[in-house]
């Protein structure tokens, strides 16, 4: 089977699989989700994913309709019948479908849907020679820490970059830089990792995450500390983390080369480690 889907308790082809248009993921934006990575046929902190899936649901009164061992079981089911080593694996769990109405006249089943694709990584090139970035004003609301369905700051702040041809852009709310429309970001200073600390205004990244704890091991120091817009660009290196992007590089900001505009040793080190913990 190539790219396959799962919606409400049923496996079918991803092209054929249907949501109503009533549903309120479509009309409000209003569900959460989770993008996990499977490496050799093997879902990447799964259990991390799961906890955040729940967690968000939680924020927004969501009811989480499949126990832990429910989900578990589906995404492996899933990622077997695509028969994909590598692959990427997207729940969505929205409030459901009903007539169109801000609140549910009356409760409904959830929606659940689960999908999985062959995942083609990024570019060799761009962890080769880092890519751009920039800076925009953070639009987004008060609780970046749930992973929402409602992305349009993202995808407007995503669209921006690509416009001035840069990969990704960076979340700056008053004078703070916080993350990336889809990815975590972290500086080298002194060879010290430093990246925000977790809260309401950031997305607790598994990436994140498991890069602190293997830098750690390696034997570099981390930070969880708050960054400016000056300790970004003074930075000795900038690096972005994320599920599909893994350890990116970053070589400029705002046309402005980080460091020798070139991937710095620690990021180096630290790509490293995490293609080893992969293994
Ligand atoms: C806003 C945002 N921050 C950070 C991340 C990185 O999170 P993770 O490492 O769990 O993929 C993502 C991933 O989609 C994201 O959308």
């Amino acid at each position: 089977m190539p790219d396959i889907a799962f919606v409400n308790d049923v496996f079918l082809p991803l092209s054929e699989a249907r949501v109503s248009v009533e549903d309120h993921g479509f009309q409000f934006g209003d569900g959460v989700y989770e993008l996990i990575r499977v490496y050799a046929g093997r879902p990447f902190h799964l259990t991390e994913h799961l906890d955040r899936l729940e967690q968000s649901a939680r924020a927004v009164a969501i009811s989480v309709p499949y126990t832990r061992e429910r989900w578990t079981a589906l995404v492996a089911e899933a990622v077997s019948r695509s028969r994909y080593p590598e692959a990427k694996v997207y729940i969505q769990l929205t409030r459901g479908a009903a007539p169109r109405d801000h609140v549910l006249a009356s409760p409904v089943l959830p929606t659940v849907v689960l999908t999985v694709r062959a995942l083609v990584p990024p570019d060799p090139v761009l962890y080769a020679r880092g890519v751009d970035v920039v800076t925009v004003p953070d639009i987004r609301w008060a609780w970046c820490n749930v992973k929402s369905v409602s992305l349009l700051a993202n995808v407007l702040a995503k669209q921006q970059a690509r416009e001035k041809g840069a990969f990704e852009a960076l979340f700056v709310r008053d004078g703070q830089v916080l993350e990336g429309a889809t990815s975590n970001v972290a500086v080298v200073r002194d060879r010290v990792l430093i990246t925000p600390p977790e809260g309401p205004l950031l997305l607790s990244g598994v990436t994140r995450k498991v890069v602190l704890t293997v830098a750690q091991q390696a034997g570099v120091a981390v930070k969880e500390e708050p960054l400016t817009e000056a300790d970004l660009s003074t930075a000795d290196e900038v690096l972005l983390t994320g599920t599909t992007i893994e350890v990116l590089p970053v070589a400029r900001v705002d046309g402005r080369p980080i460091g020798a505009g070139a991937p710095g040793p620690v990021t180096r080190l630290v790509m490293d480690c995490f293609r080893r913990a992969l293994a």
